[in-house]
């Protein structure tokens, strides 16, 4: 799904200004992906109406939530050390109520509240509308669960709270769920049917957030291709829609070309891309506008056939390569960045070097790679057996890691020479002396201060680079502030 997880983001809490007369105190925590953290500021954002103002300070909260990830066993781990942290906390100040949110909500259930006992409340993804009376009823001493998943919730009536912003670059999600079935995948049971949310709210969104000075706004979804809006309902429904429907319907690529010319100025981009559902018409889109990111994460899984389609990724080694190709024939320079597991059940070392030829070929700018995690309830936890021993799983990512590691620096040596635009988000985390930003494709520029400030896009001529980080010198304010 998404390349949004950012490791050092985890389990960050949220933080934002508090509203006056709120006299009760939010502590919320988010892990996994960039939707988790997006639903969180839609929480705080409800929860704000029901006297809630967020703090920091774990030992201070009246309510905890935590919102929690299930994509792999070691994101529930997590969760399950936080909350004997919350069990510690709790003794201290018994008033204090804990609620879990998210896909490990969804997945257990109730379970929760019997397996953990600190557990007061349960709350999936698509029930936070009913978080005010799920409060009441925790605080009237009951335990309280809600985890019915929606087909039309997408909460784009609720303005969520920017938390912890940077005031420069912001998550707007446009979809919510995912109806693929890839086997390994444990989201289309935690987040449900995919739907997309109106347009119209997404542009009043993005308005809101350039009237406040934002300059950069990824779309998010756990599958972006297959946004479809003709007016509400399923796109498997999108058949049986009228004619006017669908003449009037907006797609994925018309939401970037809407969106990309309303606000020229505005930097756009999007995550995540499925190779199956992206089509030559996004790329399009990409390439007319330039003010739409060239950077495009697009997961393969893996290299070999075989294995694509014990995962049910409906698509082949071949296609892949026909969209890379596509890509790099529309836009030259565009940057493209992986997910791969590795040790997928059956996975043989034909499989394996397979994988590594199709990395070879693409060379991706980035990447994030994953050991094999068997998730209760997915296709393949029924139906295959996890027989890839740990200690061959490792051997084969530290590989496949090692060999992104080259790929990687090898991209960040092409700029090196080159002036590029650069999006100042702020301080570096190394030097307080120098700004750090990120140009069209993603990838991180870091440069002297001097009289530059956050939000402002500079060119910048970039002298030095490791496979991570370019570093450079500014030149001057670019044309597009
Ligand atoms: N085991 C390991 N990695 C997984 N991912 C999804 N499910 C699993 C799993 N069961 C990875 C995929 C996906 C990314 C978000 O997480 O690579 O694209
Ligand atoms: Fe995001 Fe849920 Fe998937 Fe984790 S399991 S990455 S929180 S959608």
């Amino acid at each position: 799904m998404e390349k949004t997880m950012d490791e050092k983001a985890q389990g960050t809490a949220l933080a934002l200004n508090g509203q006056e007369g709120n006299a009760r105190k939010l502590y919320i925590e988010s892990y996994g992906c960039q939707m988790n953290f997006s639903d969180s500021e839609i929480v705080a954002s409800i929860l704000a109406k029901e006297g809630f103002n967020t703090t920091q300070n774990l030992e201070d909260a009246d309510l905890v939530l935590v919102n929690t990830c299930s994509i792999r066993e070691k994101a529930e781990q997590t969760v399950r050390k936080r909350l004997e942290k919350y069990n510690a906390v709790k003794k201290i100040n018994p008033n204090m109520k804990v609620g879990v949110l998210g896909c490990m909500a969804e997945r257990l259930k109730s379970k929760f509240l019997e397996e953990e006992k600190i557990v007061d409340m349960v709350v999936g993804p698509d029930a936070y509308k009913d978080l005010p009376n799920l409060v009441k009823e925790i605080d009237e001493g009951r335990n309280a669960v809600n985890v019915i998943l929606s087909k039309e919730e997408t909460y784009g009536d609720i303005a969520p709270v920017r938390i912890n912003s940077n005031g420069v670059t912001a998550f707007v999600s446009i979809t919510r769920g995912c109806d693929n079935m890839c086997t390994f995948c444990v989201v289309p049971f935690t987040r449900g049917r995919e739907r997309s949310r109106d347009p119209q709210s997404i542009l009043d969104e993005i308005k809101d957030l350039v009237d406040r000075g934002f300059k950069e706004v990824t779309l998010l979804g756990q599958n972006v291709d297959s946004y479809l809006w003709y007016g509400g309902g399923l796109k498997k429904d999108f058949e049986k829609a009228s004619e006017m429907q669908k003449a009037t319907a907006v797609n994925f690529a018309k939401l970037l070309d809407m969106t990309a010319t309303t606000y020229p100025k505005l930097r756009i981009r999007f995550s995540t891309s499925n190779p199956q559902d992206m089509t030559l018409d996004v790329i399009d889109a990409m390439a007319k506008h330039r003010n739409i990111c060239k950077y495009i994460h697009l997961p393969i899984q893996s290299g070999s056939n075989r294995i694509l389609k014990e995962m049910n990724r409906l698509h082949t080694r071949e296609e892949y390569f026909e969209l890379i190709d596509n890509i790099r024939e529309r836009i030259p320079d565009c940057a493209i960045s992986q997910d791969i597991i590795t040790g997928f059940p059956t996975e043989t070392e034909a499989d394996h070097k397979d994988t590594l030829s199709l990395m070879e070929y693409v060379k991706y700018d980035f990447g994030f790679m994953f050991a094999y995690s068997e998730r209760p309830g997915t296709l393949a936890e029924r139906k295959m057996e996890d027989d890839i021993p740990d200690d061959i799983k490792k051997r084969r990512l530290t590989e496949i890691i090692n060999l992104q590691q080259e790929h990687a620096l090898y991209r960040t040596q092409q700029y090196v020479g080159k002036t590029m635009e650069v999006l100042i988000e702020g301080p570096s985390k190394r030097s307080d002396a120098h700004w750090m930003g990120r140009n069209t494709q993603n990838t991180v520029v870091v440069f002297p201060k001097e009289n530059y400030q956050v939000g402002e896009f500079v060119n910048v001529s970039v002298s030095d680079c490791t496979a991570a980080t370019l570093i450079g010198e500014a030149v001057n304010l670019s044309d597009n502030n």
